[in-house]
């Protein structure tokens, strides 16, 4: 028997192309994460497209979360509330958590609560870290979103810098694609950046005048299609390890330069990173050498933990129940939601 004090979370994700569904005990015990993952499928355009991810979903979105039950050996009767991803993501991918949760927590009389992606991307780190609680900073860096956010207490985050154009995963991704890599970029521009000599080409580190925390990648990526063209033009062979590399170490750089004097700035000695590309082996080193050096403990999420999963938006959802969010029967997909906006 569950003790009394217990609280069960199924969590559903559908922002963009990972179907997903858990059950989390607690906000940091994951009894199941289950993901169906529609990368195959948007593989044959080179990128997600919406209404096949929102058709994917309406297709695949039962079967996941009668599986994370299974999985979690719960019935929905034992849950305590349901969670799901209200936005920021794609407005159609978003509408088939949204109206499924809503559904769900009406026939089972449960509470309802709507959870921010970038809320449950951050929550990730306390799944496997049970020492780590707010204040803390986090950088968010995945497909859609850079965000360095101080993480004030649960729930509450003030936003230090974000991306003026292309998020980093979007930079990983167009790379990819330009040097023929195909999608998704991030992992695959790692892979082959081990074989290539990150300084080989002095790609540009952007700053942004007015914003000394905020990134800008649209540089970076139009450098790279810049040296591509040169070669072409004078005929000189194209080392795509080397491009990757080089481009990779540009991101990092400043990726870890901004944290690092946020780290300074804000005196918190607690640095955690998140989204998919927080699975970047070697960001991941580079983060944690330069916060050794400060004396900050560095913490991040196993990889799957990164990319899309439900066990994270559970967590933040337990965080969201102990302060009482509850959501009404209007929730609806807000594709553009703002952190810390109820
Ligand atoms: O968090 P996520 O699964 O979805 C969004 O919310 O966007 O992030 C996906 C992004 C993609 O752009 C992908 O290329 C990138 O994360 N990514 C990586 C790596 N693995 C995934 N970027 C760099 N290195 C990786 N190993
Ligand atoms: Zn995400």
């Amino acid at each position: 028997m569950e003790k009394k004090d217990d609280v069960l979370i199924l969590a559903i994700e559908t922002s963009c192309d990972e179907t997903a569904a858990a059950v989390v005990r607690n906000g940091r015990t994951v009894l199941s994460n289950v993901i169906s993952s529609q990368i195959e499928l948007h593989k044959l355009y080179g990128g997600v497209v919406p209404e096949i991810a929102s058709r994917k979903h309406i297709e695949k979105i039962n079967q996941v979360i009668e599986e994370a039950l299974r999985e979690a050996d719960k019935t929905l009767g034992e849950m305590d509330a349901i969670a799901v991803t209200y936005g920021p993501g794609l407005v159609g991918a978003l509408l088939v958590g949204v109206a499924e949760a809503k559904a769900i927590s009406y026939g089972a009389k449960k509470p309802l609560i709507g959870v921010h992606h970038i809320e449950g991307h951050i929550s990730a780190n306390y799944i496997e870290n049970p020492d780590l609680v707010p204040p803390f900073l986090c950088l968010v860096v995945s497909g859609g979103h850079t965000h360095l956010v101080k993480v004030k207490d649960y729930g509450s985050y003030e936003i230090l810098g974000r991306t003026r154009d292309d998020a980093a995963g979007e930079a990983f991704d167009k790379v990819a694609r330009a040097i023929g890599l195909g999608y998704p970029g991030g992992p695959k521009i790692e892979k082959l950046a081990k074989e290539g000599n990150p300084d080989a080409i002095l790609f540009p580190r952007a700053k942004v005048a007015d914003g000394p925390y905020d990134f800008s990648f649209s540089g970076v990526k139009s450098a790279v299609l810049n040296y591509l063209n040169g070669c072409k033009m004078k005929g000189e062979p194209v080392v795509t390890a080397d491009i990757a590399a080089s481009f990779q170490k540009a991101v990092i750089s400043v990726l870890v330069d901004h944290a690092m004097m946020a780290v300074e700035e804000f005196g918190l000695d607690r640095f955690a990173i998140a989204g998919g590309v927080a699975s970047n082996g070697t960001l991941r080193e580079a983060m944690r050498g330069a916060c050794e050096k400060k004396g900050v403990r560095f913490y991040h999420p196993s990889p799957i933990l990164c990319t899309d999963n439900a066990a994270m938006i559970g967590t933040a959802a337990y965080y969201e129940y102990l302060a009482g969010t509850r959501h009404g029967w209007d929730l609806n997909a807000v594709p553009n939601l703002k952190l810390g906006q109820r």
